[in-house]
């Protein structure tokens, strides 16, 4: 049973990212039916590490900020924050002030019940990224894990991110993306069945540029999803008989088809992962 009760009126008062649209609850989204039920969650999290539902789990959050400069203390926005895994680690190795939204009433209830038991100041919003309003020049960072996959009209949802941040803030984003043409059957059908929007890392490029932000760094980073991806499958084979202690066979069967068929895809060149780091310009 979802518990409706987490809205942003239940969080302390965020001072400058105040909220300004939002309303005071959100019916469970469709992702809450679909992708996102609660052992969606936690068998998806099996596999991509604590606190994670994204590809590379921590590994891939620790190489990201390596990579980046990220200042002590600074104000960051996870959209798509998932089980907060990354909000927490900005939190702890930077003191960040952390803002994540995500749509999912699962996702944000168990984000929050995390965050309670590690004493995180995080916020976690319950939220569409695509319809909240934050005031201008809230964030200097902005990130997103493989969330804006779910999103359809990126070219407005990168004109807000853009006026959230303030004066040389940054995006850092990866994503699912794909090919930009000749897909194989299969990959139209779980594009379409998952309800994704994809583009090839180009046009990513060009939505983020016409959105008023200089690409810094951006490129295809496949061949680090596939070794993930390869990771993963092994890591959910070896630990097979304790997953059976808490999920199905069926679970189990889902997971493993899941996982070789995006290896496939990866293989193939159907389906891609990009990379991105923009700065307001
Ligand atoms: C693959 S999960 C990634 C979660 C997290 N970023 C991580 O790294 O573990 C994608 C997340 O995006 C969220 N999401 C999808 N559409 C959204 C929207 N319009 N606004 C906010 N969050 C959204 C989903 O609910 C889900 O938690």
């Amino acid at each position: 049973m979802v518990d409706r009760s987490i809205t942003i009126h239940h969080l302390p008062t965020p001072t400058k990212e105040r909220i300004l649209n939002q309303k005071n609850s959100f019916p469970d989204s469709q992702l809450d039916q679909t992708q996102y039920t609660v052992n969606g969650i936690l068998r998806y999290e099996k596999v991509f590490g604590h606190n994670f539902v994204s590809t590379g789990g921590i590994k891939t959050t620790q190489e990201l900020f390596a990579e980046i400069n990220l200042t002590h203390g600074a104000k960051v926005l996870d959209i798509g924050s998932g089980l907060g895994g990354s909000a927490f680690y900005v939190e702890d190795n930077y003191a960040a002030k952390v803002t994540g939204i995500d749509l999912s009433n699962n996702m944000v209830r168990l984000s929050n019940q995390r965050a309670t038991e590690r004493n995180s100041k995080v916020q976690f919003i319950l939220g569409d990224c695509t319809k909240i309003a934050f005031e201008p020049e809230s964030f200097d960072l902005i990130y997103s894990r493989d969330s804006f996959l779910h999103i359809e009209d990126k070219d407005k949802l990168f004109q807000k991110i853009t006026s959230w941040l303030t004066p040389l803030g940054k995006v850092l984003i990866t994503d699912y993306c794909c090919r930009s043409n000749n897909w194989p059957e299969e990959f139209s059908d779980y594009v379409k069945e998952r309800n994704y929007t994809l583009h090839s890392i180009e046009t990513y490029k060009n939505l983020l540029e016409q959105a008023g932000l200089k690409i810094l760094q951006s490129y295809d980073n496949t061949n680090r999803f596939l070794l993930a991806l390869e990771t993963e499958l092994k890591h959910l084979i070896s630990i097979k008989d304790e997953f059976l202690q808490n999920f199905t066979e069926q679970d189990y069967e889902d997971l493993i088809q899941g996982w070789e068929k995006k290896i496939i895809r990866a293989q193939q060149g159907s389906q891609k992962w990009g990379y991105f780091y923009a700065q307001k310009s």
